[in-house]
């Protein structure tokens, strides 16, 4: 008798303990779509939360135009032809449409089909993550647990609808690096923030991921809870232009104020990264450029575009811009021989680009993350950090005397524009966004 209840002890028990919490690839078809509970259930009492993030990009992250081209167009029609990569891109809905691929209904139906896997990182899918599964996170390593306990950053909480609990990790920056840290095929770190944000100057201040994008503010996080300061859910990033506007600050001077007629002018400009807590551009650096133009103007009205200045680093010529081909790699899920490419940068050739460039394995640059098989040179600039580029400039022959006005203007694109063009991109994801212009002048004497 004591034998068998031990022994059934043990039957109920050890499967318990023996079992690895699911995490990452395990996620794959381990739970069903009716485990979790849709964001409209939640919006009965959370209304403001609730409507912050169908507005964010969380809501969209299976929806968004451009992640159903990239997944469709590109990744999946890659897996087709290289059977090898189902796996990666199987994965790309652990992070994108977490409820599909933790249902296994992979690839998901089109966003057109409206089914749950639209429903995108839903409130469920993050508010019933019970543990981070891996150390550092990567490739959605976040461990699932849905049911009836609501997990949560305030103790104590009651509600009519769901326990709570809890759990450190929701102020915890790792909550956020288990989708914002992705390693790939060739095991290269494709996407980092996470990672760069512990290195980086907010970390040892204890400055988290939620401090700048869930900021709190007093109000009511459900309509029958008291006003207290709640963790807002806008989730502003990139695609938020007031959120990108002014994330470096520019200043420019030049070497001297006036200048003989013929004289050779160096123009400084400094740009300081006041607002990220990781790197600038950061995520999905394979997509975005952000490059700086400047222009002089003299007194006659006449415009010059003056080319920045070469450092002679290793790798640079990524970050000067060219009218040179890439993006070759993108032939084989379109299915075009020898493909050709499209234009590498798509804005004006001499500008500076602070950027790091993802190579395929051919070396050639690609902005097919999965099939990334080494990073260039990390020209980007990092949390605090300040960089200078220099121009230097023989006046022209026919410069006339006066005022010569410098302009400098920081731009930013979420798509590189010969790719969004390419691939049918809605105009949005490649509109230039305005991140920050200064302005100096300089007297010309005869
Ligand atoms: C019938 C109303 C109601 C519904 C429906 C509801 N909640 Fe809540 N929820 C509450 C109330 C009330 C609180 C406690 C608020 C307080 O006292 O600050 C709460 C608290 C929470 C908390 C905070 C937990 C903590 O410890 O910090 C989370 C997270 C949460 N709810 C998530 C959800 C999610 C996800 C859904 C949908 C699946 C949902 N809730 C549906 C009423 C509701
Ligand atoms: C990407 C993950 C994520 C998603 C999606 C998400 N939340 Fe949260 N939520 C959090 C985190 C993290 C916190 C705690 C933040 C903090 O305290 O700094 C939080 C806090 C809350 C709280 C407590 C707020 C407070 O400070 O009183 C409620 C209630 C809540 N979430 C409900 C929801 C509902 C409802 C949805 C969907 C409409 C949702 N969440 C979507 C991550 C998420
Ligand atoms: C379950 C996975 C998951 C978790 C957990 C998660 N995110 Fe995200 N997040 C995503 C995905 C996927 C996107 C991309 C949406 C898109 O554009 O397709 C995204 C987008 C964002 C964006 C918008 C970026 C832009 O380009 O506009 C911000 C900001 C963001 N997340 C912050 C956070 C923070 C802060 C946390 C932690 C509190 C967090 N995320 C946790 C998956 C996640
Ligand atoms: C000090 C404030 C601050 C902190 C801390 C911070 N961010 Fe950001 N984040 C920003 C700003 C400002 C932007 C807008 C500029 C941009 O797009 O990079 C941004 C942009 C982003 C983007 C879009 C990046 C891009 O260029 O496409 C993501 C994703 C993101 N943050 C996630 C996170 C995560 C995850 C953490 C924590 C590991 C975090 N952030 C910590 C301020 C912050
Ligand atoms: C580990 C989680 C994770 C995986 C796996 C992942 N992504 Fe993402 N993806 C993200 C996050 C987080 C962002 C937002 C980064 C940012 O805004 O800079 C993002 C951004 C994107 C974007 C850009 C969205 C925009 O509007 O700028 C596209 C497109 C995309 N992912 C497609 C894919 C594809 C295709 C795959 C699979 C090959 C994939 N992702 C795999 C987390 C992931």
């Amino acid at each position: 008798m004591k034998i068998m209840s031990i022994f059934l002890i043990f039957c109920i028990v050890m499967p318990i303990l023996g079992q690895p919490l699911p995490h990452g690839e395990a996620l794959k078809g381990r739970w069903k779509y009716s485990d979790f509970e849709k964001p409209e259930v939640c919006k009965s009492c959370h209304v403001d939360i609730y409507q912050q993030w169908t507005q964010s990009m969380m809501s969209q992250s299976y929806t968004h135009h451009w992640d159903e081209i990239e997944y469709f167009d590109l990744a999946v029609a890659h897996a087709e032809k290289v059977p090898s990569l189902k796996d990666a891109v199987d994965g790309c809905n652990g992070c994108h449409a977490p409820l599909a691929y933790m249902a296994g209904d992979v690839p998901p139906p089109r966003p057109a089909a409206n089914s749950r896997a639209n429903e995108g990182v839903s409130c469920d899918v993050c508010h019933t993550i019970r543990a981070i599964g891996s150390d550092p996170p990567v490739n959605f390593s976040y461990v699932a647990s849905p049911g009836r306990v609501k997990y949560g950053a305030k103790p104590g909480l009651k509600s009519p609808h769901h326990d709570t609990e809890m759990l450190d990790i929701y102020t915890q920056t790792e909550f956020c690096g288990n989708c914002h840290n992705e390693k790939n095929p060739y095991d290269i770190w494709v996407k980092s923030t996470q990672l760069e944000w512990k290195e980086g100057p907010y970390a040892e201040q204890g400055v988290t991921c939620m401090q700048c994008h869930m900021p709190k503010a007093l109000g009511k996080n459900a309509t029958m809870a008291k006003e207290d300061m709640v963790a807002q859910h806008l989730f502003h990033g990139a695609h938020d232009p007031g959120k990108v506007a002014g994330t470096v600050e520019i200043r420019m001077h030049p070497e001297e104020r006036e200048v003989p007629y013929d004289a050779t002018v160096a123009i400084k400009v400094q740009l300081f990264n006041a607002k990220t807590g990781h790197k600038f551009p950061s995520g999905s650096v394979e997509d975005r450029i952000l490059w700086l133009h400047v222009t002089a103007v003299d007194a006659n009205g006449k415009e010059y575009h003056l080319p920045v200045d070469k450092k002679d680093f290793d790798g640079e010529a990524y970050t000067i811009a060219s009218d040179e081909l890439a993006y070759q790699d993108m032939g084989v899920p379109r299915g075009i021989a020898n493909f050709a490419g499209v234009g590498r940068d798509g804005v004006p050739v001499g500008d500076r680009i602070f950027r790091m460039p993802y190579l395929d394995p051919e070396g050639r640059m690609t902005i097919m993350q999965w099939n990334t098989k080494s990073l260039g040179v990390d020209y980007r600039i990092g949390p605090r950090e300040t960089k200078i580029e220099t121009y230097t400039w023989q006046l022209p022959d026919d410069i006339p005397v006066g005022k010569i006005t410098f302009k400098a203007q920081l731009n930013y694109q979420k798509l590189v524009k010969p790719v969004a063009d390419f691939l049918n991109v809605p105009a949005d994801e490649s509109e230039i966004m305005v991140v920050n212009t200064a302005t100096t002048y300089i007297e010309v004497y005869e």
